[in-house]
C-alpha cells in the first residue's frame, strides 16, 4: 500500500515537472471551428469531419489565441465554452459530436431528396402585415434597450430590464383578443431570466414555431468603458420580435403555437436557450421550427445581404428563408457560417430541432463594435436593412405557423 503510495506521488511529481505553470489547471472544454484548431496547432481531441467542429480542451492562452485568430478573421468569440456542458454531458463527447454530425447528416440526406421544400405561396394576409411594420417602433425599441448600462446575466440586478420587457409586452398585449400567455422562464444555470410569449394555436396547438432571440448584452472588455449597451448584439433582434408580435397579436389566431423567447445568459454559453431547448425536449414538445435573431443591424457590405448560418442549423429551414426571400423580401441570401454555436439555435439544433439564424451580413463583413461599449445606435444603424428580419418573423408566426409543412426526415 505504502509503495503505491510512493509511486503514485512520483508520477504525480513526474507529471508536474512536464507542467511548468498553472497554465493547465484553467484548462476549458471547448467546441471551435476545427480549421481554427488546425492553423493554431491545437490539439484536436475529437472531431466532426462533416459540421467541421472539433472538440479541444485548452488552456486560457490557447483561449486567447483562438479568440485573437477569430477576431483577425473577422469572427467573434471563436469558440464555444463547453464547461456548462460538460457537467451535464452524461454520454461524454464523443456523443454530442455524433449526434452533431447525425444532425449534419439528415441535412445532407435532404439536400440530396427528390423532392425540397415547398416554396411559400403568397399569402394576402402575411403580404399585408408585412407592411404594417414600423420602422420607428424597431427604433425606438433599441434605443429603449441600449439605455441599460448593461443587460449583463452576472451583474448585480440581471433581470431589471426583464422585468420591463414583461411590462412591456403585457402592455402591447391587452389589445390583443388572441390567447396569449407572457411568462418569466427561471433558469439554473444564472438568476438572469428569458421571457416568453406563447400565441396558442387554434387547430395544432400542440406543434410549435419558436421565435427567438437573447436580450443579454455583454461588455468583453475591448476599451472605451464597461457598458454594455448591446444595440446590434442584440437589441436589434429583440425589437424585430417585438414589433412581429406587435402586428401578429392583431390578427387571426395561428394554427400552430407561436412561442416568442427573449433568451437570458446568452452570452455567457447560450444559457438560457439551453435549458430551455432541453426542457422542451424532456416534454418531447413537437417544435417544428425555430428561428433564431441576433444581430440585424449593420448592413455589412450595404447591400440587402442575408446571411444565412449553415453550421447547427437546418437545411429544410434554410430553403424554406429562400423561398420566402423570394416571395416576401428579395435580398440577396448568402450562406455562411460561425464555425461553432455561435447562438441560440445550436441550443435547440442540439437538441435535435430545425433551426435557422439569418444573420445582418456575412460574417466577415459583420459589425465590428460588438461586445463593446461602442454597440450604439449610430449613423451605421440601418433601421431599414433591419425590417428584412422583421419580415422573415412575420413569415414564420404568419405562413409557416399556418402550414402543414415539417422538416421530410
Ligand atoms: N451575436 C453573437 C454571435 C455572433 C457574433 C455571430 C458575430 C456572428 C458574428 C453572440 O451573441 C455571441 O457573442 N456569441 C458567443 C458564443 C456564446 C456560446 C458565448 C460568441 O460568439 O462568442
Ligand atoms: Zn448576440
Amino acid at each position: 500500500m505504502k509503495t503505491a503510495m510512493m509511486a503514485l506521488l512520483f508520477v504525480a511529481s513526474l507529471a508536474q515537472a512536464h507542467v511548468p505553470s498553472l497554465e493547465s489547471f484553467n484548462t476549458k472544454p471547448i467546441l471551435a471551428d476545427l480549421k481554427d484548431l488546425r492553423a493554431l496547432n491545437i490539439p484536436v481531441m475529437a472531431k466532426d469531419e462533416f459540421a467541421e467542429v472539433g472538440y479541444a480542451v485548452v488552456t486560457p492562452k490557447m483561449q486567447q489565441r483562438i479568440q485573437e485568430y477569430a477576431h483577425a478573421n473577422g469572427k467573434c468569440g471563436g469558440f464555444e465554452d463547453l464547461s456548462q456542458e460538460a457537467q451535464n454531458l452524461t454520454g461524454g463527447f464523443d456523443a454530442l459530436l455524433g449526434n452533431l454530425a447525425s444532425l449534419k447528416q439528415k441535412n445532407e440526406l435532404y439536400d440530396r431528396a427528390p423532392f425540397r421544400a415547398l416554396a411559400t405561396q403568397k399569402n394576402e394576409a402575411l403580404a399585408s402585415a408585412i407592411t404594417e411594420i414600423n420602422v420607428d417602433n424597431m427604433k425606438a425599441t433599441v434605443q429603449w434597450l441600449s439605455s441599460y448600462p448593461d443587460r449583463n446575466n452576472r451583474s448585480a440586478q440581471p433581470n431589471v430590464h426583464v422585468e420591463d420587457m414583461k411590462k412591456k409586452l403585457e402592455a402591447m398585449l391587452a389589445s390583443s383578443t388572441l390567447p396569449y400567455e407572457v411568462s418569466l422562464v427561471s433558469h439554473t444555470s444564472t438568476k438572469q431570466k428569458s421571457v416568453r410569449v406563447r400565441l396558442t394555436g387554434s387547430e395544432k396547438p400542440n406543434e410549435i414555431v419558436v421565435l427567438g432571440g437573447h436580450l443579454d448584452s455583454i461588455n468583453m472588455g475591448w476599451g472605451s468603458g464597461n457598458k454594455a449597451p448591446g444595440a446590434d448584439d442584440n437589441a436589434s433582434g429583440s425589437a424585430n420580435l417585438l414589433e412581429a408580435l406587435r402586428i401578429v397579436s392583431q390578427k387571426v389566431q395561428p394554427k400552430r403555437t407561436v412561442d416568442f423567447f427573449w433568451y437570458a445568459g446568452e452570452e455567457s454559453g447560450l444559457l438560457g436557450s439551453a435549458e430551455i431547448a432541453k426542457q422542451y425536449k424532456a416534454q418531447n414538445a413537437d417544435v417544428v421550427a425555430v428561428l433564431q435573431l441576433d444581430m440585424t443591424l449593420f448592413p455589412g457590405s450595404g447591400e440587402l445581404v442575408i446571411g444565412s448560418m449553415t453550421d447547427f442549423t437546418s437545411a429544410w429551414l434554410r430553403d424554406y428563408l429562400k423561398a420566402a426571400n423570394e416571395t416576401y423580401i428579395g435580398a440577396r441570401i448568402v450562406e455562411d457560417k460561425c464555425g461553432y454555436g455561435c447562438s441560440d439555435h445550436a441550443s435547440w439544433h442540439r437538441q435535435g430541432y430545425p433551426a435557422i439564424m439569418p444573420f445582418e451580413a456575412r460574417m466577415n463583413d459583420s459589425n465590428p463594435n460588438i461586445h463593446s461599449a461602442r454597440d450604439l445606435v449610430s449613423k451605421d444603424s440601418n433601421f431599414n436593412h433591419s425590417v428584412a428580419y422583421t419580415k422573415i418573423a412575420l413569415v414564420f408566426a404568419m405562413d409557416l405557423a399556418n402550414s402543414t409543412a415539417r422538416q421530410p426526415y
